[in-house]
């Protein structure tokens, strides 16, 4: 089968970096979606350890659709029968740029009439309950070529499960995951979140860290579907034998919120990744470490309400301080702040556009020391 992996925009290289550790070779990406071939276990495989991929589709056929007749057609000519039953819940999701058919609902609407039309036909009946499982069926057309997928993870891949409760303006997983699978962070190096929120990023750095399959425990929507063998059961198991179950983390996480700091607390747990972590209330500017080495990793704030007094100038600026206490340390922000790196005062080493909550934000990249030889762990 043909499989697309959509991810955020900036995110294509970490996901690359991904399938690539999971044995895909070097695969070819696209309008922020990355291609594969795959059979149902590769589906499984990937809905339970793909870290910052959005979804995983199975495409179902691609054909010029400048017209919603075509649209129709070509819906019409694909083999809806062998994936859906007469009970199938069958929702549309689209997109369109640059083509003809620019109103999405209504190429959604025939497209759907298309694969009901099949499907009556095709398995004998007069019409569908759709009071059985979900299927969502992707229509997106680009200059004028439709693709037609279908959804194998249903919720979106960011949804671990673990994170239930909401704070300001929370880190998608997916980000999160990307921004400490593309740093220098490893297991056994010290790290620091001193702005953690709802504890997004230690979160995501102890499961990354433990090798933990951030789909491990979660739901997929292809496991309902005839088509699918019972193939999650294998790659679940999979997760559970590379899960490393020996090394204690000591990540610090920190925020000046206690109501933050008691839901991140909270999130942790239900990761399972509790033990690993140290939380605190503190202000980042408090922050000091005896360990050398270490990685900050965090998301300051970039615009919603500050306390009294303060601009978020001074804030970076501020972190900028803290951050030059720890000469060996190498630090990383995410910021929709267009300011923030003018106010850390130093020109990042690394720096790369990222999408998160649709907005345009930076990751920078400030690189410390590298550990001396009588620290070969941390090489
Ligand atoms: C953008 S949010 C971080 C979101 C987090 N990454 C998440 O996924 O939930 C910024 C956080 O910085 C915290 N904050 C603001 N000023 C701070 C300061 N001076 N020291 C420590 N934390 C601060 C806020 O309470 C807020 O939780």
């Amino acid at each position: 089968m043909k499989l697309s992996i959509p991810c955020a925009a900036g995110l294509e290289a970490s996901v690359k970096r991904q399938l690539n550790r999971l044995g895909y070779g070097d695969c070819p990406a696209h309008n922020g979606r990355i291609a594969l071939e795959g059979g149902w276990e590769d589906v499984a495989r990937l809905n339970v350890f793909l870290r910052s991929g959005e979804r995983v589709l199975v495409v179902l056929g691609e054909f010029p659709a400048p017209t919603f007749d075509a649209l129709f057609e070509g819906v019409r000519s694909l083999p809806w029968e062998e994936f859906f039953t007469l009970h199938t819940r069958i929702l549309m999701d689209g997109k369109s740029t640059r083509s003809a058919l620019a109103a999405v609902k209504a190429a959604g609407g025939v497209a759907k009439k298309a694969i009901v039309e099949r499907l009556r036909e095709k398995l004998g009946a007069r019409s569908l309950d759709e009071r059985g499982e979900r299927a969502i069926v992707g229509i997106s057309i680009a200059d004028d070529l439709a693709e037609i997928t279908l959804d194998t993870s249903g919720e979106g891949l960011h949804k671990r499960g673990y994170r239930t409760l909401g704070y300001d303006a929370p880190l998608k997983e997916t980000v999160a995951a990307a921004m400490i699978e593309s740093s220098v962070y490893s297991a056994g190096k010290p790290f620091a979140d001193l702005f953690c929120g709802s504890g997004t990023l230690p979160i995501e750095a102890a499961l990354y860290a433990l090798k933990i399959a951030p789909g491990g425990n979660r739901g997929f929507d292809f496991t309902k579907w005839k088509c699918a063998p019972d193939v999650l059961p294998a790659a679940r198991e999979e997760a559970a034998d590379l899960r490393d179950r020996t090394t204690k983390l000591i990540l610090d996480a920190s925020d000046l919120s206690e109501k933050a700091i008691n839901i991140a607390r909270y999130h942790a747990k239900r990761a399972g990744v509790e033990e690993h972590i140290r939380f605190s209330v503190a202000d980042m500017r408090r922050f000091h470490s005896e360990e050398r080495y270490g990685v900050i990793i965090s998301n300051p704030p970039y615009g919603e309400r500050l306390g009294k007094g303060e601009d978020l100038f001074s804030l970076y600026r501020d972190f900028a301080r803290v951050y030059r206490s720890l000469p060996d340390w190498s630090c990383y922000f995410l910021s929709a702040y267009p300011e923030a790196e003018r106010a850390f005062g130093r020109k990042a080493d690394k720096r790369r556009k990222l999408t998160n909550a649709n907005l345009s934000c930076g990751l920078y990249g400030y690189l410390g020391r590298k550990p001396e030889k009588t620290h070969p762990e941390l090489l």
